[in-house]
């Protein structure tokens, strides 16, 4: 399987010019690179101005073939719910990917697991790949506690979800230590590793040890160009979830060529 590196933008940029300049420029950068999957999740606005310049660039020149993910949707497909977007929405504009229970979504906006769960739910339903991200706080980690963190977030954003759901997508969990996020403080590798061992034997719990190898494990927090390749390499991870990084193009073009190097 491809290594994964999934670009969350967040909150970034503000503004339409500065998003599609971004956008371009890694588009070029990479257009060689063929052995990675790259996925860029800009702000819900830009979706369809990127899509579709992405599109049209890619007839013109060399430019890579990017796919798009959301930071987020809702868990209804339509109706009265002010200010959201749903899982059919991003399908039918040509969205691939959906970031889910990002740990800034469940401190800022508190999304519940019970909300994730039902988040996962619909997008496995619209046939988009849903990313799951898990992840420790600095006080849990301390208190020894990161393993039974992770388990409980699994089992219920999980919960209710067949084998034969998950069998027949394409789903990723992205172990996010809460402690590492944005703070140039990335988890040893070492660590990560045993976590990333920990989250399949869960789901090889869960649902078998065949899905437990189809299921994508990736890290995030504070990767970089420096040490991305070790996640891949030491910490065996199949892709990175990438924050600050990828808004800088030449760091995140670094970070890809690296992967598709090593
Ligand atoms: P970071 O963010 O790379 O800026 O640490 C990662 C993330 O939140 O997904």
């Amino acid at each position: 399987m491809k290594p994964l590196i999934v670009a969350n933008w967040k909150c970034n940029p503000t503004t339409l010019k500065e998003a599609k300049a971004l956008f371009n420029s890694v588009g070029k950068g990479i257009k060689n690179i063929k052995n990675v999957e790259v996925v860029i999740c800009p702000p819900f606005v830009y979706l369809p101005v990127l899509i579709g310049a992405s599109a049209s660039a890619r007839r013109k020149e060399n430019f890579s073939r990017l796919a798009f993910g959301s930071q987020n949707c809702f868990w209804e497909e339509k109706g009265a719910f002010t200010g959201e977007i749903s899982p059919r929405m991003l399908k039918d504009i040509g969205v691939k990917y959906v970031i889910l229970g990002h740990s800034e979504r469940r401190i800022y906006l508190s999304e519940t697991d019970q909300m994730i769960n039902k988040k996962i739910k619909l997008v496995l339903k619209t046939k988009l790949n849903p990313i799951l991200c898990i992840g420790e706080t600095k006080e849990e980690r301390n208190q020894g506690r990161t393993q039974e963190v992770l388990k409980n977030q699994l089992i219920s954003a999980l919960l209710n979800i067949s084998k034969s759901i998950i069998q027949s997508s394409k789903f990723s969990i992205a172990y996010e230590p809460i402690w590492a996020i944005g703070t140039g403080k990335a988890c040893e590798t070492n660590e990560a590793q045993t976590m990333g061992l920990f989250i399949r034997k869960i789901i090889a719990q869960l649902y078998g040890g065949f899905i437990s190898k189809k299921v994508q494990i990736l890290y995030g927090g504070s990767i970089n160009s420096k040490n991305a390749l070790s996640y891949i390499k030491e910490a065996r991870m199949q892709g990175l979830l990438v924050g600050g990084a990828s808004l800088n193009k030449q760091e995140f073009i670094q970070i890809i060529k690296k992967i598709a190097g090593g």
